[in-house]
C-alpha cells in the first residue's frame, strides 16, 4: 500500500496539527554522532550514571525478583512509603508526610497530565504559566484542549509578574484559571520562588490549585512541603530524573492533600511504572546518602562555570538555584539568531546545550565537561 505524503486524516483534532511537541534531546541523542563524543549538558540530568555496584544490585533484582510475565505493583505501596520517609526527613520542621499524600508517576510529566485531567479538561478550567518556564505545562494543556494563559517574568530576577498574574486570574472567565504553575526553582531560568511569589501563592483562593514543581529540590534545598497542611490547594511535584540519576527510569512523584492524591491515582493508568523502575527508585532512596553526595561537587562546579561565563562580555548570566545556568547573548542585533548559531557551533565542537526561553540553558556536567563548556563558549564568544 502506498501511504500518501500529505494524508488528510479528518478524524484528528485540528488544533493538534499546529502543536509544537516537546523536543527531547534537541542537541542529538547519545550515539547520534559517530564522529565526536558529545558532552550532553542540555537536559539537566546528572552527569553520573549509577555506580556499577548499584547497577549490579538492580540487575540482580531483575533476575531474582521481577517476574516479566507479571504486571508491576500497581499500587506502588513500597515506593510511596519510602518517598514519604525521604520527604519527611528532608524537612527541617517536625511535619510528617504520609504515604497517602504521595502519588507516583511515569516521570513528573505524567503527574502534570493527571493534574490537568483532574482539574481542567472538558472546559473545566484554564491554566496560568509564567514564561519562560518548563514547556511541558503548556504542551500537555494544549494536547488536552485546555487554554493556557501566559504572563511574563521580570528580566532582572525572573520573578513572575504578580500584578499581571493576579489580573489574569480576575479577568479570565471562560473557563476561569483553575491551575497555576509555579516552579521552585524555575527552568530554564534557575531562580527559586521569591518571598513575594510565596506570599502571592498563599493569598490565592482555595478554588485554584497551585502546582509547585520542585524538580530541582535536591540542588536548591528550597521546598514548600512543610506548608502543604495549611494549603490543601497546593501540590508539590518532584522527580528522580535529576539528582537521583534515574532519568532513564521515568519516576516522579506528587505530594499533596490525600483527596487530591486519591483523584490523581484514579486518573492515572493502572500499571504506569515498570517493575524495574519501581525497584530502581526504592534502591536509590536506600542509597541516597552516597548518591546525593555528588551534589556538593555540582554546586561548586556551577559556581566555577558561572564565573567563567560571566567573564564573557557579550553574555548576561543569572544566578542559579539549580544544576544549570541560564544566560543570554546581549548587545547584538539579533540575539536569538546569535544564540541559535552558538548552539550549532558548540555542538560541532562536542558540547550540546539548550537554546530555550529566549536564552541558553547550560547543565552542569562533570568537571571535565564544564571545563570544556567554559573554554569553548569563551573561545566562540570573544
Ligand atoms: C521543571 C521541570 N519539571 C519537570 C520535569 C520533568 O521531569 P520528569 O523527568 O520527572 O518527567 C523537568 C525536566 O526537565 C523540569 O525541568
Amino acid at each position: 500500500m502506498t501511504i500518501p505524503t500529505q494524508p488528510t486524516l479528518s478524524f484528528l483534532r485540528s488544533e493538534l496539527t499546529s502543536l509544537q511537541a516537546y523536543t527531547p534531546h534537541p542537541g542529538g541523542a547519545a550515539g547520534e554522532s559517530v564522529q565526536i563524543e558529545i558532552d550532553r549538558v542540555e537536559t539537566n540530568e546528572s552527569p553520573y550514571d549509577l555506580p556499577p555496584a548499584l547497577k549490579q544490585e538492580l540487575a540482580q533484582m531483575w533476575i531474582d525478583e521481577i517476574e516479566s510475565n507479571r504486571y508491576p505493583d500497581g499500587g506502588h505501596d513500597g515506593l510511596k512509603a519510602a518517598i514519604a520517609r525521604y520527604v519527611t526527613e528532608s524537612l527541617s520542621s517536625d511535619v510528617s508526610i504520609l504515604p497517602s499524600q504521595i502519588s507516583v508517576g511515569n516521570g513528573s510529566d505524567e503527574l502534570l497530565r493527571s493534574i490537568l485531567i483532574a482539574t481542567c479538561i472538558g472546559g473545566g478550567g484554564s491554566i496560568l504559566v509564567a514564561a519562560p518556564t518548563f514547556s511541558m505545562y503548556g504542551i500537555l494543556a494544549q494536547t488536552l484542549g485546555i487554554p493556557v494563559v501566559t504572563v511574563e517574568r521580570s528580566v532582572v530576577n525572573f520573578e513572575v509578574d504578580l500584578v499581571a498574574a493576579q489580573s489574569a486570574i480576575e479577568d479570565t472567565k471562560n473557563p476561569p484559571i483553575r491551575v497555576v504553575f509555579m516552579v521552585h526553582p524555575n527552568s530554564p531560568t534557575g531562580n527559586a520562588l521569591t518571598t513575594a511569589e510565596l506570599e502571592w501563592m498563599r493569598s490565592l483562593s482555595s478554588d485554584i490549585l497551585v502546582v509547585i514543581d520542585e524538580a530541582y529540590f535536591e540542588f536548591s534545598q528550597h521546598t514548600v512541603v512543610a506548608e502543604l497542611a495549611e494549603h490543601p490547594n497546593w501540590v508539590v511535584l518532584r522527580t528522580f530524573s535529576k539528582a537521583f540519576r534515574l532519568a532513564a527510569h521515568r519516576v516522579g512523584y506528587a505530594v499533596g492533600h490525600p483527596q487530591l492524591i486519591t483523584t490523581l491515582e484514579q486518573v492515572r493508568l493502572p500499571y504506569n511504572l515498570p517493575s524495574i523502575s519501581l525497584a530502581a527508585a526504592e534502591l536509590v532512596l536506600q542509597h541516597r546518602q552516597s548518591l546525593l553526595a555528588t551534589i556538593a561537587e555540582t554546586m561548586s562546579e556551577r559556581d566555577r562555570l558561572s564565573i567563567v561565563l560571566t567573564a564573557i562580555p557579550s553574555l548576561q548570566v543569572w544566578r542559579s538555584d539549580a544544576n544549570f545556568i541560564y544566560a543570554r547573548i546581549t548587545g547584538v542585533a539579533n540575539p536569538e539568531l546569535a544564540m541559535a548559531e552558538l548552539v550549532i557551533k558548540l555542538k560541532s565542537q562536542g558540547t550540546s546545550i539548550r537554546h530555550t526561553g529566549g536564552g541558553l540553558r547550560i547543565s552542569i556536567g562533570s568537571p571535565a565537561e564544564n571545563q570544556r563548556t567554559g573554554s569553548r563558549m569563551t573561545q566562540l564568544l570573544t
